[in-house]
């Protein structure tokens, strides 16, 4: 079995490895530009250069080492007609209720505040935000949403969450569909979003959606920068509308300079280090539904081309 690895930083030896521990029954071949390899059974990506796509029409699926399979479905028509395989947790999500945790207790702990008043030597108690004025509203429900609302239930949080079919939850309050979206947010006073980039998806807060939050509200996008219209989320943090952002995802990235953003105080910028993928956990679970393709048996995590997720 020979498998197709690409690899965007150019780290492959330790992927080399672990799939030799765990899979020794398989060759696996490195992608390289410019350098021609005989056809392989699988690949093993995430969002690669197109001058990989030739290399692609002779797999029978093509696992991706992430999430969001955005940066593969971008080729449409492009790809074979085999299955997309994208990674099911593999231990971003706790990662992802990490990063997402600690945003919420920092806005509604005032933490950024206290930070710029000891910088200015100022000791001074604020009033504490009012919990019940402080509900968390999570735009997508799936695998790492369901863990974010479940760690933030632990403190009490009032939630919400929003996906594209309709849900029940325990101790969440459900939304679905385009329909509900306007009154999610309208109740909604901060704002995380993890929804895959899809057509639909692509700059769905926008200025108006952005101000249906109530004033004071704050966006945390762990999702895809694209999700966002830029320039709206500016303007209406300049306005006050918006009290702060917490960005690890952007339009282009590496974020380029210049870049409003980076000028924004009331911006937190991460590199897209909200839930990285972990390379052996990544590696047990692709090597699992492999041979489990293999056998022909049923898999999970296969992304529907149609939804773009
Ligand atoms: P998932 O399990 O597929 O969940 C996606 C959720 O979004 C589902 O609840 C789905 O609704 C909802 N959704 C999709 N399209 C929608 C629409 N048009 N309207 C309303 N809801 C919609 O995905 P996941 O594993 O949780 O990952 C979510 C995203 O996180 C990924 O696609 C990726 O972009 C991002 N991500 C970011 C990082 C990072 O480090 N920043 C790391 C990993 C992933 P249904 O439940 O009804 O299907
Ligand atoms: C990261 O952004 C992922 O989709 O896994």
């Amino acid at each position: 079995m020979r498998i197709l690895l690409h690899r965007a930083d150019g780290i492959t030896d330790p992927w080399v490895a672990d799939f030799a521990a765990c899979l020794p029954q398989a060759q696996i071949i490195v992608w390289q530009e410019g350098v021609p390899i005989a056809p392989c059974d699988y690949a093993v990506l995430w969002s690669p250069p197109v001058a990989l796509l030739p290399e692609l029409q002779h797999v029978k699926a093509i696992f991706l080492t992430g999430a969001g399979a955005d940066g593969i479905l971008k080729y449409s028509e492009a790809l074979p007609p085999v299955p997309v395989i994208r990674l099911g947790d593999a231990g971003m999500a706790i990662q992802m209720a990490e990063y997402v945790s600690h945003a919420v207790l920092r806005y509604y702990r005032r933490l950024d505040e206290y930070d710029q008043q000891a910088r200015r030597g100022i000791w001074k108690q604020l009033p504490q935000h009012d919990k019940a004025d402080f509900t968390v509203g999570v735009l997508g429900t799936g695998v790492l949403g369901k863990r974010v609302l479940d760690a933030l239930a632990s403190f009490g949080f009032p939630l919400r969450g929003w996906s594209r079919t309709a849900k029940q939850i325990e101790g969440v309050e459900c939304f679905a569909g385009s329909a509900q979206l306007d009154d999610f947010l309208r109740g909604t006073r901060v704002l995380v979003c993890l929804l895959p980039l899809t057509p639909e998806t692509t700059n769905l807060l926008d200025r108006s959606r952005l101000s249906l939050l109530p004033q004071g509200a704050y966006l945390i996008n762990v999702a895809r920068g694209a999700l966002v219209a830029e320039p709206d989320l500016v303007t209406l943090i300049r306005a006050g509308h918006i009290a702060g952002a917490t960005l690890d995802v952007f339009r282009n990235e590496p974020l380029p300079a210049p870049h409003p953003f980076w000028d924004e105080p009331k911006i937190t910028i991460t590199p897209h280090i909200s839930a990285l993928t972990l390379r052996r956990e990544s590696i047990e679970q692709i090597s699992a539904k492999l041979l489990a393709f293999e056998r022909g048996e049923p898999i999970a995590d296969v992304v529907d081309r149609q939804r773009g997720y």
